[in-house]
């Protein structure tokens, strides 16, 4: 990406993460209800460390720090950048104040747009590029950890954000793929993750892919039929896990007053049976598909039948485990720790969802949560 436009878009990254942080109350931003929901206060200081440590204190001689102890409390989890305050301490941080935190962004991103007023080098505007990216990813876990937040509120308030799912009322086909030696990977001139590259050739079997996800009322359906009571539909860890939490639904979702209800960012509201299903985990996707005699698509036939459907409102649980690609590559230093590192025990999830911001999404995105997680915006696409 050039200077201008680069510099075009940190501007909107940068007022973007603030927008979604706008309708939050002051006492909103500073609790971790569960160690996965990070305090929106730490995603908007950790998101702005991100550009001071990887940019500013490498690239701006004259950069004046704005706190030596916000290396500490706000690094996540980069080893090669020093000690750090543990996760599940996040929440317990009433300090820094908001205001502190918001003065610690406005000045970060002055440094940097002074900084690219300097110097235009290809290192530099590269490693911008990832901290943008890596701010718009923070943008939809902030979404997630915001909707937690609310959504454990015993008032249930309303966010006024702008996250609203559609429906998917188009009639089900299921599309055909043939059999065939596939390219997989990212291959374009255009930013990626190091996980998408290592582009390769994989064989894929013929198979049908549903063109919609499934909906609400399809998962009532399997919820009615004691799908959260059939030990035959669930692997042993998933078993095991939704016993040991009493989830029998979807996060969010309350049977109260004879019907399924479920809070979404406008308060606790009936469950709109034409929406595609969200906020399950890999264990629950997996046991609806087979309770449908399915089966998840492994993010190979994700990605090679891609084109053949909409995609974007939900991340897609699929069924292969989170690899690395043949030749993938760890980048030198700290940003080697960026995904590598987490290529064991996680499920891939491929598409986008309703809070991944415009311009941030592709076919070749590996997106990679843990299996038993259903805070995520993820939702099911089935295969036979
Ligand atoms: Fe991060």
């Amino acid at each position: 990406m050039n200077k201008n436009s680069l510099e075009i878009k940190f501007r909107e990254v940068r007022k973007a993460t603030e927008a979604i942080c706008k309708p939050l109350e002051i006492e909103d931003y500073s609790v971790q209800p569960v160690i996965d929901v990070s305090p929106p206060k730490w995603h908007l200081a950790h998101s702005s460390w991100f550009f001071e440590e990887f940019v500013l204190k490498q690239f701006a001689n004259d950069y004046k720090i704005f706190d030596e102890d916000f290396a500490y409390l706000f690094n996540s989890y980069y080893n090669n950048a020093g000690e750090r305050v543990l996760r599940p301490n996040r929440g317990l941080m009433t300090r820094p104040t908001v205001k502190r935190v918001y003065d610690y962004r406005d000045h970060v991103t002055q440094a940097v747009l002074e900084l690219l007023k300097e110097r235009q080098d290809e290192g530099l505007l590269e490693i911008i590029e990832v901290g943008l990216n890596h701010e718009q990813q923070h943008q939809e876990l902030l979404a997630y950890d915001i909707k937690y937040i609310l959504g454990h509120q015993p008032t249930f308030p309303k966010y006024n954000g702008n996250f609203v799912l559609g429906s998917e009322s188009q009639p089900q086909e299921f599309v055909s793929i043939g059999e065939g030696v596939y390219d997989i990977g990212h291959n374009e001139n255009t930013f990626c993750f190091d996980n998408e590259l290592g582009r390769h050739k994989t064989y894929i079997q013929p198979f049908e892919i549903s063109n919609k996800l499934v909906t609400n009322e399809e998962y009532i359906a399997f919820i009615e039929d004691g799908g959260y009571t059939d030990f035959n539909l669930w692997h042993a860890e998933g078993w095991d896990y939704i016993n040991t939490n009493s989830i029998q639904a979807p996060l969010y979702w309350y049977f109260t007053k004879g019907k399924w209800h479920y809070y979404n960012f406008e308060g606790l509201e009936p469950v709109n049976l034409s929406e595609p299903v969200m906020h399950i985990s890999y264990y629950e996707a997996f046991a609806f598909a087979q309770w449908k005699q399915m089966r998840l698509p492994t993010e190979f036939e994700w990605e090679v039948a891609s084109s053949k459907f909409n995609w974007g409102q939900l991340w897609e649980w699929t069924s292969s485990a989170y690899q690395p690609y043949p030749n993938f590559a760890k980048a030198d230093g700290a940003l080697g720790e960026y995904n590598g590192k987490f290529m064991v025990g996680l499920q891939v999830l491929r598409g986008a969802s309703i809070a991944t911001p415009r311009n941030h999404s592709r076919k070749t995105y590996r997106n990679f949560f843990h299996p038993s997680l259903q805070f995520l915006f993820s939702g099911i696409r089935l295969v036979k």
